[in-house]
């Protein structure tokens, strides 16, 4: 168990995050947004502005900074801010204010007066749903309506006419908000070498990358620096507005330029999680057995259709064996804020319609629902070949039921005073991936090493990962490893995101410690060297050959070198042919209903988890555990509301609540360890996301256990328990 390396630092306030640089000569820069939802920009009077104190210049479409539609290498294009004049959600930067100070900046921001065209706005999910979309492939590349039928079967509806018990329901899930702790922001210089942005991100080199491709120069000119980032989640994967309207600002004007987002401006600045609506139908037979699934869903989705929350393309790639799978995944394109990835995207919502309709059967049935999930536990993801290259589902519902006193529950819960009591439970997965990565391994003369590549922590615990795994592929104690993360300098380094970081770059840091070892190994016995001519062998941080040894430091000193260097590559492969890759977990969970006031409170968690293996113990039950905290969150408090006319209702900490600690009681995280090291070298599976997956299901049916009261729809107030 290793202590995360950057917690002291970022709990004694030493952690110096993006915009905590301050550089000679920088002036400051507040981000304008619409207040309208649709149209297009007819005028903006920024005369009074331009007099404002300490202003030295006042940005619109009118007189726009230059920026191109970079693209990233992951994610495709980027809106940047001010290119036109259309508006297509409420909140949307419309203008940037620079000023020698940020106060003069944020009121002379206030001075400009801006006359719009406006367009009727569609801004309701259930509104729209008339006009939805079929929504493009999903991130895995499967499309956006799957079937696949038995022999003989003419469609799902007759699958599902046939089963013996048939089960269906709509449910619905909220708008969220990243609300990441550190808000977007970013500090931009250029000078001779090119631009310098110091900006939270998920990956440094994606960033330079973005940054390059909007000032059409080469990548080599950018340099991103995110040493720190206060929580991604998704939110950061993308260059943020504030990053390009500084860096572009700073050309401009020939200062650097800081730009941080206001907590109420994160909200609509930057982008959230779609709502989803969600229909589910079940056909099984009497002992259980699933024989259909249909998942149908629709989400919101901004103007642009950048992004699609995939919650029915989850169902298709990793939950239940059934021999009859219909889904289909629609969007909805609103005058919302831009949607984007979220912690589990796809998975997180729909887990709550799929994993609460299972639920739901097991009561129609009359079957305890941790027997029915085993039931149907697939081998492989349904209409695919390739089996699961581990899966212990099973282990972990069978341990967690004995852990948490499942054997207890009562169909119908108990009470504890004025207390309704409930258990429920859910299934989470979510699939292995790998993203490409590089990773330079360092020896040094003084018998230290380095680790280095430019993604990115953010909160992750990945920089402690370099120096575990880097120790572990060298043979020396961590300690002795130098880890270096967030720099686009470095070799590019993958993604903090889709729970990869550790089997990409982990694998990576394999690749290069093997290269720098038969380096070092064959300068050992290069001419002059003290092993010259001999079969050198490594260990323990050592050279040896015959009966003589050096550590690699000492080796380094005789040779007169100060390092060695390697570098290593690693990215998904053949070994998708062959296996198909997810975690696995089992979600455990008691909730407290008042008998009179109504309100719910979850009293006990446990997840159990198979994520292959697990690199740092300490660091991978606090990212468990805070995803099951977000997965309660989910379910009892966080849900955006917007009005009609676009305006978020709630979009600041006052409204959009999230859990403080009284609202979370004991969470435990247990793992069952089985090194995948059909998926990676490393044997990781991921641990990032799958923590909240099926938590929000389980906080329902354990309402529903409690109270007999089902709620379909995520938050659950206290109203819907009345
Ligand atoms: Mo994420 S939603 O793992 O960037």
């Amino acid at each position: 168990m290793t202590s995360r390396l950057d917690g002291p630092a970022k709990v004694t306030g030493q952690a110096r995050y993006g915009v905590d640089h301050n550089l000679p000569g920088m002036v400051h820069g507040y981000v304008l947004l619409s207040t309208i939802a649709h149209g297009e920009i007819a005028a903006m009077d920024v005369a009074e502005a331009e007099r404002a104190p300490g202003v030295l210049g006042v940005f619109t479409p009118f007189n726009p900074l230059e920026l191109r539609t970079p693209s990233s290498p992951l994610f495709g294009e980027t809106w940047v801010p001010l290119q036109d004049k259309e508006v297509a959600y409420y909140g949307q930067p419309i203008g940037f204010v620079v000023a020698e100070t940020y106060e003069q900046a944020r009121d002379a921001a206030m001075l400009v007066e801006v006359s719009y065209h406006q367009r009727p706005a569609l801004t309701s999910l259930e509104d729209g749903l008339d006009s939805a979309e079929d929504a493009p492939a999903d991130r895995g590349g499967s499309p956006p309506s799957l079937t696949v039928l038995a022999d003989g079967v003419e469609s799902i509806e007759d699958a599902l006419a046939s089963s013996p018990v048939v089960f269906e329901a709509t449910y619905s899930t909220a708008t969220q908000n990243h609300a990441a702790m550190e808000p977007h922001s970013a500090v931009a210089v250029w000078d001779s070498g090119g631009l310098t942005v110091y900006s939270g991100n998920q990956g440094a080199h994606l960033q330079a990358a973005e940054l390059a491709g909007a000032f059409d120069v080469d990548p080599s000119s950018v340099h991103a620096v995110n040493p720190y980032v206060g929580g991604a989640f998704g939110g950061k994967a993308r260059t943020s507005a504030p990053a390009f309207l500084a860096a572009a600002a700073a050309k401009a004007l020939d200062r650097p330029v800081k730009a941080a987002l206001s907590r109420e401006q994160v909200f609509t600045a930057t982008a959230t999680r779609p709502a989803t609506v969600q229909k589910i139908a079940l056909g099984a037979r009497t002992d259980g057995t699933l024989v259909a699934l249909r998942h149908d869903s629709w989400c919101s989705t901004p103007m642009d259709r950048s992004f699609v929350e995939p919650t029915s393309h989850g169902t298709s790639r990793e939950w239940y064996a059934t021999e009859n799978l219909a889904i289909s995944q629609k969007m909805v394109p609103l005058n919302i804020p831009p949607t984007t990835f979220m912690r589990a995207p796809g998975e997180a919502p729909g887990s709550f319609a799929l994993e609460s309709a299972i639920d739901e059967l097991a009561v129609e049935l009359g079957m305890d629902p941790i027997e029915l999930r085993m039931r149907n536990n697939s081998t492989a993801p349904p209409g695919k070949d390739l089996q699961w290259s581990s899966k212990h589902l099973d282990e972990c519902f069978r341990l967690g039921a004995e852990r948490f006193g499942w054997a207890s529950r009562s169909p119908r819960g108990r009470t504890d005073g004025d207390w309704l009591v409930g258990l429920g439970t859910a299934t989470a997965m979510f699939p292995a991936l790998r993203f490409p990565a590089t990773v330079e391994v360092t020896l040094r003369a003084d018998d230290t090493a380095v680790v280095a590549t430019s993604g990115s922590d953010p909160g992750t615990g990945l920089l402690t990962v370099l120096s575990l795994v880097g120790g572990e592929s060298l043979d020396i104690a961590p300690e002795r490893v130098a880890p270096r993360l967030g720099d686009s300098a470095l070799p590019p380094g993958g993604l903090s995101g889709g729970s990869t970081a550790t089997a990409s770059v982990g694998s990576a840091i394999m690749i290069a410690a093997t290269e720098v070892i038969d380096e070092l190994v064959a300068l050992a016995s290069s001419p002059g060297a003290p092993f010259e001519g001999m079969e050198v062998t490594y260990e323990d941080g050592r050279v040896l050959a015959g009966d003589r040894s050096m550590t690699f430091g000492e080796l380094l000193r005789a040779v007169d070198r100060s390092s060695l260097a390697a570098t290593g590559s690693s990215a998904p492969g053949e070994e998708l042919t062959k296996h198909s890759f997810s975690s696995f977990g089992a979600q455990f969970c008691e909730v407290r209903v008042h008998r009179w006031t109504r309100e719910a409170r979850v009293s006990r968690m446990l997840g159990v988890f198979d994520a292959g293996r697990i690199i740092n113990e300490k660091a991978a039950r606090s990212q468990l555990m805070g995803g099951m905290i977000w997965g309660v969150s989910a379910a009892l408090h966080e849900g955006l509301e917007i009005e009609e006319n676009g305006r978020l209702a709630n979009g600041d900490f006052a409204g959009y609540l999230v859990p403080v600690n009284a609202d979370i009681s004991d969470v435990d995280v247990h793992f069952v360890q089985y090194p995948d090291t059909l998926h990676n070298s490393v044997g990781a599976k991921g641990v990032g996301e799958i923590g909240t997956v099926g938590m929000a299901a389980a906080v329902a049916n354990a309402i529903h256990n409690a109270t007999g009261v089902r709620v379909r729809h995520i938050p659950i107030v206290l109203e819907d328990l009345l």
